[in-house]
Formats: C-alpha cells, structure tokens, sequence
C-alpha cells in the first residue's frame, strides 16, 4: 500500500537528528519504493538545504516535499489536506514532533480537518502527560478523533534492538526460561546511565526531571519486558497485553524506597538557583505477581554520570559469594549480553576465579535505530513496540506516590559530583 508520512515539526531537533537519518536508511533498503515524506514547518522551508544539512549526500531529496504552514491555524489544516491528497489505496501516517504543550491542539485541528479517517495513523511522542491525571486528559483528549488503533505511542526504548533481544533471549533460551522466577533470581537491576547532561534542554528539563524524562517510561517498560510472560508461541501481537498484565501486578512505588538527587552547576545552568528538578532517580519496585514476589526491582537513571550505559542486569540466587551469577543485557553502548560465572582458577590451590561468557554484536554490524524499527512498523500496523493508552496509565499510577511525595517534600534531594557512580547515590 502506498504510504504517504506527515512529519510535523520537520526542522526540529528529533526531525533533524532521529527521523531523518531514520529515513535515510529505511529508503536505502530499496523496500520502500511507496513511501513519500511530506516535512511540516512554520516557515517557507528549502527542503533540500535542511536535508544537505542534516544528512549530507541523500537519497531522501526524491520523495520527500516540504510545505509550510501555522499550526495553530485550523483553515491550514484545510490546506495541508488538498496538499496531502489522499487516495483510496493509499495510508497517511502522521508523526507530531513537535513540543508536548503543541500536541493537543493539533490533535484537534487534524481532527476537525477529516484528517482522521480509518486509513490515517497518528505518531505522537513521549512524554505523555506528566502526571496520572494529565495522562489521562491527554489520551481522551486524542480519542475524541482517533481510535486506539489508530494512535502509535513511540517510547523509543520499546524498539531498540536489544531491548527486542530481552524478550528473544529468554523465549529462545531453555535454560533461562526454567530459571526466570523468584525461587532463582534475588533481584533485578534496570539502569540507564548518561554522560552527558540535559544539553541546553533547560526548559523541557525544568518542566520534567529524570523521573518522568526517563524512568516512567523507558525504563519501566523495559522492566515489564524482563517481568512479562513470553507467548508460548512467540506471537509479538500478544506482547503489549503480557507488558501491561507485568504492569498491572506491580506495587505502587513507595517514596521510603526511592532516591533523587541533582548534579551540581545544574541549577546554574537553567538559570533556576532555587531548581529542585531531579537529575537522577531511583526507586525500588515489587511485584504482587506469584513469580516475582518479594524480588527487589531497582530502576535509575542519571544524567551527568561517570558512564553511558543502559542495562538490564538480573542477580541470581547464590549459596555462597563465589556464586554470584550475574545475567546482563547490554542494550547500550555496546549491544549484547554478559553472563557472569565462577570457574576455577588455573593452579595448585583450589580457588574460584570470576569469568564471563559475553556476546556483542560486532561493530562493523549496523544495528537498526530505534527510530528506523518505529517507521517501518508504524507503515506495517504491528502495533506490538508502541505503549498502548493503558501501559500510559499504569506506570504513571505505579508512580503517582513518589511523585507526590516529591512534590511536597524538597529536602530529600541530594547533590552529586558529575561523573558519580551509580552505587554511591542509592
Ligand atoms: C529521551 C530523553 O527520551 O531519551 C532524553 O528525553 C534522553 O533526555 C534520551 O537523553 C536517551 O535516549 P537514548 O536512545 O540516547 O538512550
């Protein structure tokens, strides 16, 4: 089916450094020969500059086209669709990359321009909502003009090729498969560590903080892939119902068991000295689930660390310390996975040695990008890496105690170095 894709915000930051370069290769396949790329912006825009400068040498200049329009103007919603012409056989699919507080009213002129017939998908980013509540107005908001099939949740971490692996490894591997309960495992560490720090991002940090940037979404949704039942039958379709059924059987967070912290110079560097936005967070979940009972399950993420890694690390059950087998998926930098496990070491005396059993992808293999797995589903309809209404929902209700307690208590926020180790903060 010939596709037709509405970027929305075509020159801003996630267009120019994520979608395109996504674009790029997903053309290059020479699989896409029905894709045309039509780039939204507010001002008249020279299409094959924003493309030289951002990708170089392209072959994207043939099928895509620009037009300019105001968003915030509904008869130009009226223009955008003579412009798009969509034909009986053709699908539109529609990505808003643009800023949270803009998606609504969008939303609400596409919908009341009829670009929302079956045959349109809507793309939207992250973050959804920032609250519960917020969450909740904002998905009714978009279902008075699209159904839930229609709406494509991008969280990005849902579509990383090794975050897809967790869940291939552990259906795919007898061996962990018997062993992947309370009964072996002691706890489960999900981290999601950067160097960097919030990048002249000041007042989408501000608004945000590492709890909602990071840890209510990526990182929980890659809790419920390590937590959720694998299909017997590995139908991926299933996956978003067995993620939610992980969602729905965990604790609501405790805020005694939970940890922020702010890298100092951050104040400075939003111009905010009395910020108590967090910069790293931690809290430590359970499930109610009959297989998980009483495993700890610690999520944090940081900015400003001492390292760029995100991980999914499972602890096994051991009788004595040189037993410590330790599971790990290497989601980035290095994409792979790491075992960890005793032998003995070469000599007269009889010791053990700590060894590891590794697996990485060799660099001259170019992995998908996320953003590459996320179009081409999106053009597919296989909805099974996209956060439904209800994974939204649960993980902010999972959530909402720390974030309230948070919100009426400041003087639980700790200052960090940057460059801090992940151990010393938690
Ligand atoms: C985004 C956050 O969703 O994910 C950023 O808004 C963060 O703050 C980024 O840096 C991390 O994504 P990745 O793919 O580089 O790990």
């Amino acid at each position: 089916m010939k596709t037709k894709l509405v970027i929305i915000g075509i020159t801003g930051d996630l267009s120019t450094r994520k979608l395109l370069p996504a674009l790029e290769q997903i053309i290059s396949t020479g699989d896409f020969d029905d894709l045309s790329i039509i780039g939204v912006s507010r001002r008249e825009l020279d299409i094959d500059n924003l493309l030289a400068s951002s990708l170089g040498n392209t072959q994207l200049s043939g099928c895509i086209s620009g037009f300019s329009m105001d968003i915030s103007n509904g008869e130009d919603y009226m223009r955008l669709k003579d412009f798009i012409a969509l034909g009986d056989n053709e699908q539109l699919l529609i990505y808003l990359s643009v800023p949270p507080v803009a998606t609504p009213h969008i939303v609400e002129f596409l919908g009341q321009a009829g670009l929302n017939m079956p045959q349109v998908k809507l793309l939207l980013e992250k973050p959804f909502g920032v609250d519960l509540e917020s969450a909740r107005q904002m998905i009714d908001h978009v279902a008075k003009y699209y159904s839930e099939e229609q709406v494509y949740r991008i969280d990005h971490y849902l579509a990383k090729e090794m975050t897809q692996n967790i869940v291939a490894f552990r259906g795919g591997n007898a061996l962990f498969d018997h062993v992947w309960n309370k009964s072996a495992i002691e706890k489960i560490e999900v981290v999601a560590l950067e160097k960097i720090g919030i990048e002249g991002r000041a007042q989408f940090y501000e608004q945000t903080g590492a709890l909602r940037d990071v840890l209510q979404g990526h990182l929980v949704q890659l809790l419920a892939l390590t937590l959720m039942e694998i299909p017997r039958d590995f139908d991926w379709n299933d996956m978003a119902a067995l993620r939610l059924e992980a969602l729905n059987q965990l604790q609501p967070a405790d805020p005694s068991r939970a940890v922020r912290a702010q890298y100092s110079g951050y104040q400075g560097e939003v111009s905010n000295s009395g910020s108590l936005i967090e910069t790293f967070a931690a809290i430590e979940l359970t499930s109610n689930s009959p297989t998980w009972q009483g495993v700890p399950l610690m999520l944090a993420t940081g900015k400003s660390m001492d390292r760029k890694t995100t991980e999914v690390r499972v602890y096994f059950r051991k009788n004595h310390e040189a037993q410590t087998n330790r599971l790990i998926f290497k989601i980035q930098p290095y994409e792979g996975v790491e075992i960890e496990l005793y032998t003995k070491k070469p000599g007269y005396d009889r010791e053990f040695e700590r060894q590891r059993l590794s697996f990485e992808y060799p660099e001259e293999i170019k992995l998908p990008d996320a953003y590459e797995q996320v179009i081409v589903d999106a053009i597919r309809s296989k909805k099974s890496l996209f956060a439904t209404g209800n994974e939204v929902l649960r993980a902010w209700e999972v959530l909402q105690p720390v974030q309230q307690h948070w919100d009426m208590n400041s003087s639980d926020l700790k200052t960090y170095s940057r460059g801090a180790d992940l151990y010393t903060l938690i």
